[in-house]
């Protein structure tokens, strides 16, 4: 069983703890079901494809330039407890002293040091202008993969508020000096990403968000680096956290949780055909766009494993017993966590949750029994069942069907899977952004940073990180 300090990220941002589904506050309603219902069955025509914003790249510069509180909601006749985080706090400041991707520790047990074996050949080094900004014509409109190489600085962009912290840095709503278009910039700190021997799957998780491409997929646009710091380019994603409107709904109605699952199952079969494991799946990391549609961010952890790994990485109610075990893995922990991810949507806390302890949680997720509340749909019960198993050779996704597996599932009967692709169907829930582009109100608030970005001097960690 591993120690909590072979493990990177912890939970520890909590709900707000006292809302249910009919309180004012509450942004879903029960009476989104049909609504829903009837979208992921396509019948709504009204297409929301993904906006030009998403998907136009900064311009680069022309110049050269350097838990579960206790059980006592009344929606619960049975007494099965609604929420498993921590302490209720009612009141958004609690977030802005909790970073929630706490650093927890570290991890790497059995480094796997598998050669990349990507697609797509790295970026060619060419590109990078010798810490400058030297013009580099905007990517092709969609090429199959994006040269993300070097092409901007941080003389680019304005760098605005934190959006989120990690276990290394943080995420900055950027905007381009350029384009005057808004982004996100995920900054890692050296020091701190080889302190807690990150390195590796640093440069895996650059490597992995240049290669990838999906309408369900953040999208990294470039990065650099200067003594002190990494950077990563994205697309901002401007509805906030899953997370934050999971905890404020207290727990979602089936086919809202349903079409959330949807669409991160077509981004894990997406990501599982190219040998990719997501490994960090969980609300924290599902971003909503502006039109309620989900982007998977944080490819911290994502590596590209054609068969079985060992590394002991991810969240701990997240884990699977095999990770937990440090078992070799495969693909196959990412269909374990979206079962963990569903029932969490469902109930509004994990099922092996248990005091907060990581130990525990451990124990409980080797032990494996997992108590479904009486108000879960049985068709997803019958899902979850099939998801969160121990025995490999029954878990849905792992089977000889693969993701198609999940995908025909009951559960899963009503949603047009083509139609989803394309996002032409409503989300449940539209994000208030109401004050238009570069709009953060989603997102909570945190301490900003205080050492400048954009120091030069010694870099003695530079040449770990080639690729940015
Ligand atoms: N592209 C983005 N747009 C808006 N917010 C983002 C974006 N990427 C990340 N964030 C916010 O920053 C937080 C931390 O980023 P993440 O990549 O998950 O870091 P870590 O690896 O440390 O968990 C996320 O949970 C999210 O709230
Ligand atoms: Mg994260």
């Amino acid at each position: 069983m591993p120690t909590l300090g072979f493990l990177k990220k912890k939970r520890t941002k909590d709900s707000t703890g006292s809302k249910d589904l009919d309180s004012p506050t509450s942004p879903i309603k029960d009476s989104a079901s049909p609504t829903l219902t009837k979208t992921l069955t396509g019948f709504s025509t009204h297409s929301k494809g993904s906006t030009t914003h998403e998907s136009t790249a900064p311009s680069q510069s022309t110049q050269a330039s350097t838990a579960p509180s206790k059980p006592s909601e009344p929606m619960n006749p049975s007494g099965f407890p609604q929420q498993a985080y921590a302490t209720p706090q009612a009141s958004p400041e609690h977030y802005q002293q909790t970073s929630h991707n706490a650093p927890s520790i570290q991890n790497l047990i059995h480094p796997t040091n598998q050669p990349y074996q990507g697609q797509s050949p790295p970026p060619p080094a060419a590109t990078k202008p010798a810490n400058g900004g030297a013009a580099h014509p905007p990517p092709p409109a969609q090429p199959a993969v994006r040269t993300t190489k070097g092409k901007y600085t941080l003389t680019d962009f304005q760098i605005q508020r934190t959006l989120g912290t990690g276990s290394f840095g943080r995420v900055h709503l950027v905007q381009s000096k350029h384009n005057q278009r808004f982004y996100a910039i995920k900054v890692l700190k050296k020091a701190q990403v080889v302190k807690m021997k990150q390195v590796e799957h640093t440069n895996d998780e650059r490597r992995m968000l240049q290669q990838v491409k999906h309408p369900f997929l953040i999208t990294l646009w470039g990065t650099f680096q200067d003594s002190k710091n990494l950077y990563m380019v994205m697309d901002f994603v401007e509805g906030g956290e899953l997370f934050s409107l999971l905890r404020k709904s207290q727990r979602f109605p089936n086919p809202v949780a349903k079409f959330y699952a949807a669409e991160v199952t077509l981004a894990l079969d997406y990501l599982h055909a190219q040998n990719i494991i997501y490994r960090d799946l969980k609300p924290e990391n599902l971003l909503l766009d502006r039109h309620g549609h989900l982007k998977i961010t944080d490819f911290g952890f994502a590596k590209e494993v054609p068969d079985i790994t060992w590394t002991l990485c991810g969240t701990p109610d997240y884990l699977a017993p095999e990770v937990v075990a440090s078992k070799g893995y495969n693909k196959s922990v990412d269909w374990w966590s979206l079962g963990i991810l569903i029932f969490e949507m469902l109930c509004g806390f994990t099922p092996f949750w248990d005091g907060g302890s990581p130990m525990k949680i451990y124990e409980n997720i080797l032990k494996g029994r997992v108590k479904y509340p009486p108000y879960i749909h049985p068709d997803a019960q019958d899902l979850l069942q099939k998801l969160i198993t121990p025995d490999l050779t029954k878990r849905l996704g792992n089977l000889h069907g693969g993701s198609k597996d999940v995908m025909n599932h009951p559960w899963f009967a009503e949603v047009t899977w083509e139609r989803l692709q394309k996002k032409d169907i409503d989300a449940p829930y539209v994000p208030p952004v109401r004050a238009g582009v570069g709009d953060a109100s989603q997102f909570d608030k945190y301490p900003e940073e205080t050492e400048a970005y954009g120091q030069s001097g010694d870099d003695p960690h530079g040449h770990l990180f080639p690729d940015f």
